[in-house]
């Protein structure tokens, strides 16, 4: 333990980042303009890169990052399986955390991290949903009302990847899907009344998965995500809709244009293109949830959790 404050004389914070891959290197990016960075990692060789690259410290470990008292947050960049039980140590450490998506691989994790949030305030969780903060979402929710009561919604992402590494032992839907899940929350809100599912190909872990879905106000929405087909890079000019009363938005999926069709009109805008994945948003956001704990963040645990039921009632289908 040191007698250090939890924030340097210029008031930033300091932030351990916990797994010192390729994410952690997109978060170091965001956060090392407002906060003081410290890295620890499976290889001590990881964080001490890291460390060296954005002029941060290099921890023995992750106990020194939520035993130290000047370490005000933890973001966890670990993969999937050590989400959870990282999230409940930084929690019961009263850390502000960022879990990285998705924050827990079963519903038993989930109830863990929920039961960790007993008693915090609302600004102690943010899920590292980034969808949540592209800019491209806000210019389609700005457009929602031009196409009146939503009817139908499908979001949808097909890409080859033959994961090697720990992501070949998780779902598609689980790992990358869940992202088009918490878009397509981001659009229809409430929780569905039924979730059907199709695992086109077969196998488990899935590589393909196809979810209906039936919210109570009548909406009908479908989410495609595969890792098993050829696609252009990224994935990109691959197209979602969302269908209402009244007219219909088309967005590339990645959220280069979006189009509307409407009783209003036509309308096509590409972009926005600064902070296209949101990931600045998104850090900007979590420190304001580590300054202020009272501040509960866009991507909170309960969005969070509503989109993992979705993907675990897909999963219970099988
Ligand atoms: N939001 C997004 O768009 C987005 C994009 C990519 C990834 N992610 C998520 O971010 C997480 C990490 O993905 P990634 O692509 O960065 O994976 P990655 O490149 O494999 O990095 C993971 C890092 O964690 C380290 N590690 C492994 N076990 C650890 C442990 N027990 N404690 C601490 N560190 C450990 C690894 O080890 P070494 O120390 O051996 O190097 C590696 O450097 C995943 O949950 C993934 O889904 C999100």
């Amino acid at each position: 333990m040191t007698g250090k404050a939890a924030a340097d004389t210029a008031g930033r914070p300091t932030v351990a980042i916990v797994g010192c891959g390729r994410i952690a290197r997109v978060h170091a990016a965001n956060l090392a303009p407002h906060a003081r960075l410290a890295f620890t990692s499976r290889r001590p060789e990881s964080a001490r890169a890291l460390a060296a690259r954005f002029s941060g410290e290099a921890l023995a470990g992750f106990e020194e990052a939520v035993e130290r008292p000047d370490i005000a947050a933890v973001a966890i960049c670990s993969p999937l399986e050590h989400h959870a039980a990282q999230t409940v140590a930084a929690l019961e450490a009263a850390k502000s955390v960022l879990v990285e998506k998705p924050m827990a691989q079963s519903r038993a994790e989930v109830e863990a991290i929920g039961q960790a949030l007993i008693g915090r305030p609302p600004g102690s969780l943010t899920v590292a949903e980034n969808y949540l903060y592209k800019p491209s979402l806000d210019r389609l929710r700005a457009w929602l009302p031009d196409i009146g009561p939503l009817r139908r919604v499908r979001v949808s992402k097909l890409t080859r990847q033959q994961p090697s590494d720990w992501r070949a032992e998780h779902g598609a839907l689980l790992e990358g899907g869940i992202h088009f899940v918490a878009l397509l929350g981001a659009i229809a809100g409430a929780e569905p009344e039924a979730v059907r599912a199709d695992f086109p190909g077969g196998g488990e872990p899935e590589r393909h998965a196809h979810l209906e879905l039936e919210y109570p106000s009548g909406t009908r929405a479908e989410v495609r995500y595969g890792w098993d087909t050829p696609s252009l890079p990224g994935g990109i000019l691959q197209h979602s809709f969302v269908e209402g009363e009244d007219g219909r938005l088309v967005f590339e999926s990645n959220g280069l244009y979006l189009w509307s069709r409407a009783w209003s009109g036509f309308r096509l805008r590409a972009g926005p293109f600064a902070d296209l994945m949101g990931f600045g948003a998104m850090a900007r956001d979590f420190l304001r949830s580590v300054r202020n704990p009272a501040l509960r963040p866009r991507s909170d645990f309960e969005t969070a959790r509503r989109d993992l039921e979705i993907v675990f009632r897909a999963y219970d289908t099988r």
